[in-house]
């Protein structure tokens, strides 16, 4: 009865800016259930009407059975009290199945809409909020309400009926017994208020202080190797054993806070009773009331501490879950960066004339501090033909990946433009525009699916035969044949676990399927052996013939069929042009090639360069 108060305190702080608006929100996600609520009432007016009532039943059972001594009618009333019980229990049983199922449909319908949304954000914004930051963020929020939704409300309407139908009850018995009664309730009142706020507060350092030990956790397992390379273990685990026994105290001294307000109220239950007995004797003794209604009464008073103690609560229960919810809705209403307009072409097919001009970037600037320093890209031109074979060369961070992230508006230029067939990439719609395209990225990602389903992720409609010709051209068919179940195989997080070079062949056997127009491959193959490479280069080549692309390498040597290579240092372009052109040149990448060139055949030989 008393751990209401842990829960309530357990949740997290916050008030609802705009309480009401956010309420009537929730109201129009409750209103289809409004069935299940005439339900809930009515299971609430019988609960109450059998809570009220048994009191007045043990009464009529102390005055008209035991002190007659008719044990027929004792019986009788015996039997009468256990079909209120029962009835009682029932209609409880059955408002908390009502208001679970209205709780859970509502959070399910939340929680898809909220996923559904997600997904049309841009990389932008998962840039500012991080994953592991969002889904807890969610998870939390989403079970703060699931709190107020699945029992809260439910409780409230509840002991709201049980009150007032005691308190009904009370008044008509006898109302200098019902005023004796109630004067304890404003101490209760005041009481739970206090408790409530320092349990809050012992309560918000325990969630603190969790927070910090599953962050090291996390931080623990998902760093392991480099924890376990760099032997941090030992400093690791002192670290971790400081939180831990931070976290420790922190649940110590919150739960001494709880434990000692259960008999407090006892002992104020205890005080109700006395108050009762003894005023109620007086009254017996002077022969104003029977010794029934004496006993309904010390009954009552054992009674109504619970549901007003749970009103109490409820309202920093509500705000908790408003809050949450406000910042649900609020994720809901995120604005979609990129939105598709109606005014956008549904592009079908592209023939791959790609045109950057003036193409300035950032990505978004740190508060206060967007300076000159923050452009990855500076006025980048360049104009590519259909079927070109465009490779990006330039030292770590020199804006290659972004400068190909920006084709499929991964993320939108801050100023310049980005055509395609002439056409700004802003005016097509985007899932069609990026339908036309493929990228393989540095790191590839496999979902937690089979090897099959993993390659035809980008095509869903490729049949079997397709996508084991896609895997041959990757030179891919080998290595998943000797998986355990072949191309049925699950791979990610739950399945099995492949090399980052045997990745990086799915990831090429799933952009050949799609055939694109536009194929993007940014360190593709940089993991893997040089003649597998050169093996997957013969079929890049056949498919990309026709198609433009765009191939990122440090490996300079795979790139020397390109039509044209393009030199980015610090997000400029210092140079264009065919391999032999720029080699000629004698610049940036005549120099680069020549490092690589002679590192490769003399390592030893400093002099080579
Ligand atoms: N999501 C991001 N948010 C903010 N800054 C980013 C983001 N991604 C990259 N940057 C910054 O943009 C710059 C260019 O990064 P980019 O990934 O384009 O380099 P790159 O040429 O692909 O490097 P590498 O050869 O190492 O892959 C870097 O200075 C990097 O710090
Ligand atoms: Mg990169």
């Amino acid at each position: 009865m008393w751990r209401g108060i842990q829960g309530m305190a357990e949740l997290p702080e916050g008030k609802a800016a705009n309480s009401s608006v956010t309420a009537k929100r929730l109201g129009v996600y409750l209103a289809p259930y409004w069935r299940n609520f005439v339900g809930i009432i009515f299971l609430s007016i019988i609960g109450a009407i059998t809570q009220a009532g048994a009191p007045i039943l043990i009464g009529m059972t102390v005055d008209e059975a035991i002190g007659t001594k008719n044990t027929t009618l004792l019986w009788q009333y015996m039997v009468v009290l256990l079909v209120f019980y029962v009835v009682g229990a029932i209609s409880s049983r059955l408002t908390f199945q009502y208001m679970g199922q209205v709780g859970q449909r509502t959070i399910a319908q939340m929680r898809s809409e909220l996923f559904g949304h997600l997904q049309k954000l841009s990389l932008r914004f998962f840039d500012k909020n991080p994953a592991g930051d969002l889904m807890s963020r969610i998870v939390n929020d989403i079970d703060v309400i699931t709190q107020l939704l699945g029992q809260g409300l439910v409780m409230i309407i509840g002991n709201l009926f049980t009150l007032v139908g005691i308190v009904i009850a009370m008044l008509l018995l006898d109302w200098r017994l019902s005023i004796a009664s109630f004067l304890l309730i404003p101490v209760l009142f005041i009481m739970t208020q206090l408790f409530a706020t320092s349990a809050r507060r012992a309560f918000r350092k325990t969630r603190e202080s969790i927070g910090d030990v599953s962050s090291d956790i996390q931080e623990e397992i998902a760093g392991v190797k480099v924890a376990q390379a760099f032997t941090r273990t030992d400093v690791n685990r002192e670290r971790f054993s400081q939180r831990n026994a931070a976290n420790r105290d922190a649940n110590v001294s919150a739960t001494a806070i709880t434990a000692a307000f259960g008999p407090l109220v006892d002992v104020l239950a205890a005080l109700g009773i006395a108050i009762v007995a003894g005023y109620g004797g007086y009254l017996v003794l002077q022969d104003q009331v029977t010794p029934g209604i004496v006993v309904a009464f010390l009954t009552y008073v054992g009674f109504f501490f619970r549901p007003i103690q749970a009103m109490s609560q409820f309202y920093t229960t509500a705000q908790s879950a408003l809050a949450a919810a406000e910042r649900t809705f609020s994720l809901i209403d995120h604005p979609v960066d990129m939105p598709e307009l109606p005014t956008q072409t549904p592009v079908t097919h592209v023939n791959g004339a790609v045109t950057f001009e003036h193409v300035w970037f950032r990505y978004d600037a740190r508060q206060g501090q967007s300076g000159d320093a923050d452009w990855v890209l500076r006025d980048v031109s360049l104009q590519v033909q259909p079927g070109e074979m465009i490779a990006l060369v330039g030292p770590t961070g020199s804006g290659k990946t972004s400068f190909v992230s920006l084709i499929p508006r991964l993320y939108d230029v801050t100023q310049g433009s980005v055509a395609i067939d002439g056409v700004n990439v802003t005016d097509y719609q985007l899932t069609p525009l990026r339908h036309q395209m493929s990228m393989v990225l540095q790191e590839t990602f496999l979902f937690s699916d089979s090897v099959k389903e993993n390659i035809r992720y980008g095509k869903l409609d490729a049949s079997d035969d397709d996508v084991i010709a896609a895997a041959t051209d990757a030179n891919a068919h080998e290595l998943i044949m000797s998986l355990p179940q072949g191309y049925d195989t699950i791979l990610g997080a739950k399945g099995v676990a492949l090399s980052q070079g045997q990745r990086q062949l799915i990831g090429i056997a799933r952009a050949i399927l799609a055939k694109p127009n536009i194929l993007i491959l940014d360190e593709a193959t940089s993991s893997v052996d040089t003649r597998t490479e050169v093996l997957i280069q013969q079929a890049l080549e056949r498919l990309l013939r026709g198609r433009t692309s765009f191939v990122i390498a440090h490996r300079l040597s795979t790139i020397r069929g390109a039509d044209r290579i393009v030199v980015l240092d610090h997000g400029k372009v210092m140079e264009i042009g065919s391999h032999d052109q720029l080699m000629a040149a004698g610049g940036m990448y005549a120099d680069l090639y020549q490092r690589q060139f002679a590192s490769l055949v003399t390592p030893a030989d400093p002099t080579a360069a």
